[in-house]
């Protein structure tokens, strides 16, 4: 990620106008997407069931790109590097995960085929794509791997029992996220970890002001993350090796003191 880059805000009218200019072609997409986002804000104040009908829509349309991929290499691709990246941190086919907010398994069609039957658990806040994660299941032929796929209202995780996941993940759903809901996972998180176990998270990072763009983007500086992982009894940390890879999000990991 470029200083520059780390430094927009990508909230300001300046920075808006700019873009604007440079690409003229994306404002009508813009201008669509802000009056679907003020709609849909109108329709549904919470974020969680305001977000949930964004990802009612968008998977309406393509369920890889809403998951935040424009093509099916890049699906491909972004799973890949999820994997890759865990596998490289010592995920053993014994350990037990926890993928939160799941998508239509990009990642989690790789997790569930390395991980033994029943120790993939997914969640997610969207009928839509859970349906739709089912479907990548049947394509893979995964069936026999018993994966768990719930639906969540929250992230309490009280449903799910205590020091029970060596592996928590959350790729791409914090910059999504407002403080609030990070702020519920982070509160319970520690509970559910096994010994040793941890969660990883991924964020849209800037090191100016901390924004937002409508209510489907949220750029938090790293301080913020670590600071409220940290008030919760976490240990926490940036994941430097995570910046190598082609992705425009960082990576935090928290787990439980020693
Ligand atoms: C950009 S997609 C990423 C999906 C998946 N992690 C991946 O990398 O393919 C974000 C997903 O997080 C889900 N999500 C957003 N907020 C959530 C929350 N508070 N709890 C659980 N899932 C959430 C969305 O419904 C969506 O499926």
């Amino acid at each position: 990620m470029s200083r520059k880059s780390l430094l927009t805000n990508r909230a300001s009218l300046t920075h808006k106008v700019g873009y604007a200019l440079r690409h003229p072609a994306r404002i009508t997409p813009y201008v669509k997407r802000t009056a679907r986002d003020t709609w849909l804000r109108l329709k549904h104040p919470g974020h969680v069931a305001y977000y949930r009908a964004v990802m009612a829509s968008d998977t309406g349309r393509n369920p890889e790109a809403a998951v935040g991929s424009r093509s099916h290499e890049r699906w491909l691709a972004l799973g890949e590097m999820q994997f890759d990246y865990l596998a490289e941190h010592g995920l053993k086919p014994g350990h037990r995960m926890l993928d939160i907010g799941c998508g239509n398994l990009r990642a989690g069609w790789r997790f569930i085929a390395y991980l033994d039957t029943g120790n993939y658990y997914g969640i997610d806040i969207s009928p839509d794509i859970l349906i739709s994660a089912k479907r990548t299941l049947t394509t893979y032929e995964l069936q026999d791997k018993l994966p768990h796929l719930t639906i969540t209202q929250d992230l309490k995780l009280d449903f799910l029992p205590s020091a029970h996941f060596d592996v928590v993940h959350a790729h791409s759903v914090f910059s999504h996220s407002p403080l609030d809901v990070i702020d519920e996972c982070l509160a319970h998180v520690g509970r559910i970890l096994a010994p040793g176990g941890f969660f990883d998270f991924t964020f849209d990072r800037t090191e100016g002001a901390e924004h937002q763009v409508l209510r489907e983007d949220f750029y938090y500086r790293t301080e913020t993350l670590l600071r409220l992982a940290r008030k919760h009894g976490l240990e926490a940390r940036f994941m430097d090796d995570w910046e190598k890879r082609p992705h425009g999000q960082s990576k935090i990991r928290v787990s439980n003191p020693a």
